[in-house]
């Protein structure tokens, strides 16, 4: 299995000519990765300038969907129709849309649905806060966040998705305080129990597990060398296309 480097740009750069470069500028020093797949998450307002089809190398994610296929839903934009214009993956439960957008577990729950039923993949994220962590609740979240998340969704279909789960800590996330890979190592591993609790031992084997908060390219290699997850969800560094191919390279 590939490991999986994903760049959530968020909602950056502001031009399209920016845009362009570092998609470019990635685009071209991914060329002879062989170990990872790439895949970038660029706001929905720069989707149309990648023609998807033909990117060999780079695939395309989207940072958030809705739920409902068409509708009278203003400003929102569907699985489906994500998956009409050649994206494969898309980010669910990103601890920004917690927090800003007030997303609940129930929501997440409803967009893993339809990102599974569009057959997408889902990327999958979850994580405690400072406070959460403090009070030794880490694992009771983690616990509800997943459970909530897969709620009524089968065992083979949570199988043949193509699920990803990141463990993003929220003290990690654009502070410059990455989790350290013994930790990270365990989080892991307490994403699969959880996962084998609620489905069986085969299925807690079948997702990639992937880790995000504070990762650049001199501290990449050791999620996936020492704590053995398989791969990197990287949000501030994967703006700067010398620092994101840096990670990839590290990790080849
Ligand atoms: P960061 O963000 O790499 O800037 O910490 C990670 C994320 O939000 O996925």
């Amino acid at each position: 299995m590939k490991n999986l480097i994903i760049g959530n740009w968020k909602c950056n750069p502001t031009t399209l000519k920016e845009s362009r470069q570092l998609f470019d500028s990635v685009r071209k020093g991914a060329k002879n990765i062989k170990k990872s797949e790439v895949v970038i998450c660029p706001p929905y307002a720069r989707f149309l300038i990648f023609n998807f089809k033909f990117l060999k190398n780079i695939k395309i994610g989207a940072q958030n969907c809705f739920w409902e296929e068409c509708g009278a839903y203003t400003g929102e934009v569907s699985a489906a129709m994500l998956k009409d214009i050649g994206c494969e993956y898309v980010i669910v439960g990103h601890s920004e849309r917690r927090k800003y957008f007030n997303e609940t577990n129930e929501i997440v729950n409803k967009k893993l649905k339809a990102i599974i039923d569009a057959k997408l993949k889902p990327i999958l994220c979850v994580g405690e806060t400072q406070e959460q962590r403090n009070n030794g609740e880490t694992e009771k979240v983690l616990e509800e966040q997943i459970s909530e998340a897969v709620k009524n969704i089968s065992s083979p279909k949570f199988c043949e998705s193509g699920t990803c789960i990141a463990y993003e800590p929220v003290w990690a996330i654009g502070t410059g305080n990455p989790c350290d890979y013994e930790e990270a190592q365990k989080m892991g591993l307490l994403i699969r129990k959880i996962i084998s609790e609620i489905y069986n031992r085969p299925a807690s084997q079948r997702f990639r597990l992937i880790y995000g908060g504070s990762v650049k390219s001199e501290n990449a290699a050791g999620y996936i060398k020492e704590a053995g997850l398989n791969g990197l969800l990287v949000g501030g560094a994967s703006l700067d296309a010398k620092e994101f191919l840096g990670i990839i390279k590290s990790v080849e």
